[in-house]
């Protein structure tokens, strides 16, 4: 059994953090969201790993993740010129899949069910495709299933404008090597990209063993920041341990699960988990409300803020009113007039959102 996770594409929905990086690599918890799906994959025994990237990203993905011996697999990656679809990253990786079954696993996706339930399933049952679906509120996003009384799959159709259910597909697939004939005959949908989920169509209509599972626990499609900052809070509430590498000086006030990295210096401060600061921080006179995450290198002065993503080295100084909901990116820096502001002075990126409440 071998895995292939899909890191190529071009990220426009996180737009402007994935100008410049990956958004496979933002953090959730200070993890990469990859990282997530790569542990998932070695704990369900699937060691063996390809990783699909983009000729902007991949250099950046392949150094911060590796050969794979940090997670305790061999990770191969192969790159993907354009994004021309999920079943284009298929088609370009059979050379490294071979005839093996394989688990496809999109990068951006977090879960929190173990997958060796339905990888037990899709071995035992022989199947030729597993497909995982949950209910969400906004199908017209979503590849989306109908399904029959009994669970069995009946169609699938890639972001419906008129859904007929609202059963959406996870970035998680079993697939045999049927699913590689079913590819080659695929021809680019509307939007020019090899849909998989037309090459499950015509696994179905070919009467191949195509079986559905309904997810049992959340799932996060981390695209948006309002995901990534769900995806954010629910890894801190169920996952995150207090540890204290930092020092923790005069005044301040450490309440709740929190976790400080190496070399952090908090001074005057209270920090409400569950919070997790990261290395080399410098945090005086802050109010860090939960569900915050903070990365390595950043410093906050004057600082009160809760439910936010704070990415490497960014630094915030000086903003009296509270941070709440924010995605703030690697090395941007946000720093106050010297008085209550009468006027503000913005440079600001393409695509950013400011919002002021
Ligand atoms: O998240 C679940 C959804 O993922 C499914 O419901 C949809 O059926 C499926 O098409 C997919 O939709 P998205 O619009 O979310 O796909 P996205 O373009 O974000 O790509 C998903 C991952 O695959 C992401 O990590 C980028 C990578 N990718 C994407 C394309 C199009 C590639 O590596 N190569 C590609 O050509």
């Amino acid at each position: 059994m071998k895995a292939l996770i899909l890191s190529g594409g071009k990220g426009t929905r996180l737009r402007p953090l994935t100008y410049t990086g990956a958004k496979q690599l933002v953090p959730v918890a200070n993890k990469p969201i990859l990282w997530y799906g790569i542990e998932a994959l070695v704990s369900a025994g699937i060691t063996d790993i390809g990783i699909i990237i983009s000729p902007e990203t991949g250099t950046e993905i392949e150094k911060k993740t590796g050969d794979g011996s940090y997670f305790g697999a061999n990770i191969t990656y192969i790159r993907q010129d354009s994004p021309d679809g999920l079943a284009h990253a298929v088609k370009i990786a059979q050379p490294f899949l071979g005839d093996s079954p394989f688990v496809m696993y999109l990068g951006d996706n977090l879960i929190a069910d173990d997958l060796e339930q339905y990888l037990q399933e899709f071995v035992e049952k022989k199947l030729d495709a597993l497909i995982l679906l949950r209910k969400v509120s906004n199908p017209s996003a979503f590849g989306v299933a109908t399904v029959n009384e009994k669970g069995e799959v009946l169609a699938l159709v890639e972001k419906p404008k008129n859904p007929q259910s609202n059963l959406a597909l996870v970035g998680i697939y079993f697939f045999s090597s049927l699913i590689h004939n079913a590819i080659a005959n695929l021809k680019p949908s509307a939007r020019g990209e090899l849909e998989i989920t037309d090459a499950i169509q015509s696994l179905l209509e070919d009467k191949k063993l195509v079986s559905a599972r309904q997810l049992k626990n959340w799932w996060l499609d981390t695209g948006k920041k309002d995901d990534l900052l769900e995806a954010n809070r629910i890894i801190l509430d169920t996952d995150l341990e207090s540890e204290n590498l930092g020092i923790i000086e005069e005044n301040s006030q450490i309440i709740g699960r929190v976790k400080i990295g190496k070399n952090t210096q908090i001074i005057n401060s209270t920090i409400r988990g569950p919070v997790i600061i990261g290395e080399n921080c410098f945090l005086e006179n802050c109010f860090i409300g939960p569900y915050s995450s903070i990365a390595d290198n950043v410093k906050l002065s004057e600082t009160d803020l809760e439910h936010s993503v704070i990415l490497e080295s960014a630094e915030v100084v000086g903003i009296h009113q509270r941070i709440v909901d924010s995605v703030i990116g690697q090395r941007a820096k946000i720093h106050p007039a010297l008085k209550r502001p009468k006027a503000v002075s913005f440079m600001i990126g393409d695509d950013s959102q400011i919002e002021l409440i």
